[in-house]
């Protein structure tokens, strides 16, 4: 298996040049310097409105489809289109919850998960108010996991939505998508995935996942604060639209995407998968290929680096007797991503994390709007989880750093 360079990868991150560990990506990663350069370079070259007859608009557009492009190799959808833009996933979400809203009907029913970050619970919790019943789908305690099994005694021939993560941005458990869409799709009801905390770690490939909606954040995998939601073409088209009465239903994706897309941001997410392909190709891979295959080399080289830090936390953290891993404990790569959160016996989550804070590390503790989380594991009392989030620019040398200095606080 070949090993990620990681000094030529922090060279792509400015904000990796200070003395600082940054182990909060769940929360938010860094930017690299080439979305930013492109973000630059649309500013500069073609900062007009779309749509106009002269050439610095045209320039624009096709920058913007280039922007499209760079997202569809990142997600591998059908066509570009169905990709709607929007500012966060949270966003994003409740869009569709109130699209939705206007489609169904009192006494339908929605299935949410208990392993999710608020963003894909409350918008549709919110749709009670209409009537909607809503379930919830507890994960299991023993795995971590969300298991299609559970889903037999939630489903009936009510139910129209089943919204659930990926992966928690607190356990790092990765769910298995596919066979929960196999089930939800037997039942007739759509499936709402949320891949804010898997998507910093795996390339997305909706088409095989066969979600009928798939959302995350670009912030939180080395791009701009903005948001990406897939939807299948056919659905796309049979939802309300969510723009002026004047937009046309056929008008896909613009009709979900009040005020218009974010163009240089769009532009700038060109920055990530050419980021993606020098690595590929620093790395081995031939030239000449499809930006997905180098998306994808790009990603399983991120994953070895990936498992290797957690192998060494995860590791540690089972080497102290005071310390529960709220997660899987392993670093296997089908089973978890390297966000690894933690409780200390007799201490609360937010004592750790201060006495951490003076190190120039920067982790966090908390629910992270993970909410039913951590209220089903019963952590309240003890402020939450601490959560180390790593990803492939965090080095072997980061999490020796981090080691030493736990090591004086968890005795
Ligand atoms: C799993 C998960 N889903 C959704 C969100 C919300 O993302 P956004 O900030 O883009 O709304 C977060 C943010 O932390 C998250 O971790």
């Amino acid at each position: 298996m070949q090993v990620l360079n990681t000094e030529l990868v922090r060279s792509y991150f400015p904000a990796l040049q200070q003395d600082f560990i940054f182990m909060d990506n769940a929360g938010g990663s860094q930017i690299l310097q080439p979305v930013i350069d492109k973000v630059q370079k649309y500013w500069i070259e073609a900062n007009v409105q779309h749509g106009a007859s002269y050439a610095v608009s045209q320039k624009a557009k096709a920058m913007l489809a280039e922007g499209k492009a760079a997202m569809a190799a990142l997600l591998n959808p059908n066509s570009p289109e169905e990709l709607v833009m929007g500012g966060s996933a949270s966003l994003l979400i409740k869009l569709l919850a109130e699209s939705f809203g206007r489609i169904l009907k009192a006494g339908d029913e929605i299935i949410v998960s208990a392993a999710d970050h608020e963003a894909n619970v409350s918008p549709w919790t919110d749709l009670e108010r209409l009537g909607i019943k809503i379930k919830i789908w507890q994960f299991r305690e023993s795995d971590f996991l969300l298991h299609s099994e559970d889903l037999d005694q939630l489903l009936s021939p009510r139910t129209r939505i089943v919204a659930c993560t990926h992966c928690s941005n607190v356990l790092g458990a990765i769910n298995p998508i596919r066979e929960i869409a196999d089930k939800v799709h037997a039942h007739e009801a759509k499936l709402v995935v949320d891949g804010v905390a898997y998507a910093p770690h795996r390339l997305v490939d909706v088409q095989a996942l066969d979600a009928d909606f798939y959302v995350y954040s670009l912030y939180k995998i080395y791009g701009p604060h903005y948001g990406v939601m897939y939807g299948k073409k056919e659905l796309w088209e049979q939802l309300p639209g969510m723009n002026h009465y004047f937009i046309k239903e056929d008008d896909i994706p613009y009709k979900m995407e009040p005020g218009g897309e974010n163009y240089e941001l769009v532009y700038g997410m060109t920055g990530l998968t050419d980021y993606l392909k020098a690595i590929a190709l620093a790395h081995g891979a031939k030239e000449g290929e499809e930006l997905r295959t180098y998306c994808q080399q790009a990603f399983d080289l991120f994953t070895t680096q990936e498992t290797a830090i957690a192998e060494k936390l995860i590791a540690f953290l089972q080497s102290r007797s005071n310390v529960r891993i709220i997660g899987p404990a392993t670093a296997d790569p089908q089973q978890r991503v390297s966000t690894i959160a933690f409780v200390v016996e007799g201490m609360k989550s937010d004592e750790i994390v201060k006495e951490v804070d003076p190190h120039h590390i920067g982790i966090r503790f908390g629910d992270f709007y993970a909410k039913k989380v951590i209220a089903s594991l019963g952590l309240q009392p003890q402020n939450g989880v601490v959560r180390v989030s790593m990803v492939h620019y965090n080095t072997v040398e980061e999490v020796d750093r981090l080691i030493a200095v736990l090591e004086q606080i968890i005795s």
